[in-house]
């Protein structure tokens, strides 16, 4: 019988994103102070276009969001998803291709936002053909990841699975339905939607980013690193399960609030905003489960930086999803 310790688990997909998070980080983080230090000094443009801050800026955000946040995703999700299902990856060949698939978009995206190339949709700026690979790869991404849980060893799916699922599900749906476009040449298309219907997709779309892309995935792993640094069960699994369900069912309506006075209808635009405070309870409930799992285990923050970055990341997750809802 294949018990946890005789698996061979596939670690070299999970060490390969993991390092390229820290290279993405790098970069990313460092364009956000070079368009930071633009702000101040405008001469750092070096009066090139490439390198003027319309076009940095969303380099900047696909460098820290899809490539450093991404590549820890798929680190973490890859990670996660073998030891909790007591089962090796599924095609590991095909988890290889989502790793070098994912850092040729990252490339692609390196060499033509700078170009001016873009659809203009904020963190849909990549263009049609940049698009598809992201499809191919994310559909690639979904077989490894639900194959492995079809093929797990354990009866039951543990809740960090949960919300790397639902993550990885919204993620692909967003990214087709925001990226209908009309190609007219290899690098530039137009949106099927216009005016504010356009504005509509675009930012159920932005908001969904943030919440699928940035919260759902992150809640996935945060909830096997912190029961697992803290030695504690989660504080409570049907907690987990209400947020889980609440999470996903209010954050989707949430995207009109980008669009307050705007020519969006009024109702769209009111149910936004009513969603967006509603959406604390759900988020808190994440950042209270967590925080929750420490107790009888405080006395590792002494001792623990791992415990204390995790910790002061729930603060800082708490912090945010209070901000929001109060604007
Ligand atoms: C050294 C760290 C960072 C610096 C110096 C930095 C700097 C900046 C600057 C200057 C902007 C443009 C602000 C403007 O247009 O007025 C920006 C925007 C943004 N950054 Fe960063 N950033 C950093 C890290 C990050 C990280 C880690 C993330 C997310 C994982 C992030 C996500 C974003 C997003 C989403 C925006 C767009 C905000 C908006 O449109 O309201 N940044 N950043």
């Amino acid at each position: 019988m294949t018990t946890a310790t005789s698996t061979a688990y596939h670690y070299k997909v999970v060490r390969q994103f993991a390092l390229m998070t820290v290279v993405w980080g790098i970069v990313g983080m460092g364009m956000g102070v070079l368009i930071a230090a633009q702000l101040v000094w405008p001469e750092l443009n070096f009066d090139l276009p490439w390198t003027s801050f319309g076009r940095l800026r969303p380099l900047h955000t696909n460098a820290v969001i899809f490539a450093f946040g991404g590549c820890a995703l798929f680190a973490t999700s890859y990670y996660t998803v073998q030891r909790t299902c007591q089962t090796p990856l599924f095609a590991p060949g095909l988890a290889a291709f989502t790793f070098w698939g994912w850092q040729l978009v990252i490339l692609l995206a390196a060499v033509t936002l700078p170009l001016g190339i873009t659809t203009s949709k904020e963190y849909a700026e990549l263009e049609w053909p940049i698009d598809l690979l992201i499809t191919v790869v994310w559909v690639a991404y979904a077989i490894v990841f639900f194959g492995t849980l079809a093929t797990r060893k354990t009866k039951h799916i543990y809740v960090g699975n949960w919300f790397f699922g639902a993550f990885i599900v919204t993620v692909a749906i967003l990214h087709i339905v925001n990226s209908l476009e009309m190609p007219v040449t290899f690098w530039k298309s137009y949106s099927l939607y216009s005016g504010a219907t356009d504005a509509m997709v675009q930012w159920w779309y932005g908001h969904n980013a943030v919440g699928f892309f940035l919260t759902a995935g992150f809640l996935g792993m945060m909830y096997y690193f912190v029961p697992k640094q803290a030695e504690r069960p989660v504080y409570s699994y049907r907690l987990s399960i209400v947020h889980f369900w609440a999470l996903i069912a209010v954050y989707i309506w949430a995207g009109p609030h980008h669009l307050h006075y705007t020519a969006l209808p009024d109702w769209a635009q009111s149910l936004g905003m009513v969603m967006s405070l509603v959406l604390l309870a759900p988020s808190w409930g994440g950042m209270i489960n967590g925080m929750m799992t420490l107790s009888g285990a405080w006395h590792k923050l002494r001792s623990d930086p791992i415990l204390r970055f995790l910790v002061v990341s729930l603060a800082f997750y708490g912090m945010s999803t209070f901000e929001g809802p109060m604007m």
